[in-house]
């Protein structure tokens, strides 16, 4: 029986994603690197540390000091608050208030599996902290994701087994994650790129927690 739900946050619940993106495509133009369209995917879902190891490996071979490497990191990081410091609760995605009053009617408790230091600033920015019974602090975690770790703690945290949660997910990383924490997977995006989720919708407004419980009680049944 579905009793809860697990949200990643950014490109989920909020429009961070291209923010993030953003940050480092500045990053990278400082260093004289140009991202290819495909750091989209490649990017969602990563630690911050992690991302820079993908950003640079789109220049040329380079050794950097830890102390620079911790610099880009950093100026990403100033740069990405910069921009989510405008965040309203105006910039929830299409469809995620009507997804999140809707999982409130019905009784399930909900958590959040987000990499980001910066989500639970985000959540108070949109207004939705208090929906939320736990958020994973990502400092905890030994493994990112495609690593399930995250989503085994979020499911903790709600004190569920693997088979009474739906995880949300807009990265091919943590539709993998949720898959190897035997969770249901709703994947947001392209559904070649998310093609190990349960689950496929092309964007958040399509959201319907009605259809995504016919699809669960399927795969479990
Ligand atoms: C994830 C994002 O949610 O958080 C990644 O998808 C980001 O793009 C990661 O790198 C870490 O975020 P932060 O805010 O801690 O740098
Ligand atoms: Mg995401």
């Amino acid at each position: 029986m579905l009793k809860g739900l697990i949200f990643d946050l950014d490109g989920v619940l909020a429009d961070t994603a291209r923010l993030h993106l953003a940050a480092w495509g500045s990053v990278a133009q400082d260093l004289g690197i140009t991202l290819p369209a495909a750091a989209g995917d490649a990017l969602r879902g990563r630690s911050r540390e992690e991302s820079l190891t993908i950003v640079l490996s789109y220049g040329p071979p380079q050794d950097y000091a830890p102390a620079e490497r911790a610099a880009f990191a950093a100026t990403k990081n100033d740069r990405y608050r910069q921009a989510i410091a405008h965040l309203t609760p105006k910039d929830l995605l299409p469809g995620i208030p009507r997804l999140l009053a809707q999982a409130k009617a019905s009784g399930l408790t909900m958590a959040i599996a987000s990499a980001s230091k910066n989500a639970p600033a985000i959540l108070e920015r949109l207004s939705i902290a208090a929906d939320f019974t736990g958020v994973v602090d990502p400092a905890t975690l030994h493994r990112g994701k495609p690593d399930p770790e995250i989503f085994v703690k979020a499911q903790a945290l709600l004190g569920l087994a693997a088979r009474e949660v739906v995880s949300f997910e807009d990265a091919s990383a943590g539709v993998a994650a949720i898959k190897a924490a035997g969770q249901f997977a709703v994947g947001i995006g392209d559904a070649a790129v998310l093609h190990q989720a349960d689950l496929v919708v092309p964007s958040t407004a399509a959201l319907d927690l009605a259809a995504i419980r016919t699809a669960f009680g399927k795969s479990v049944s």
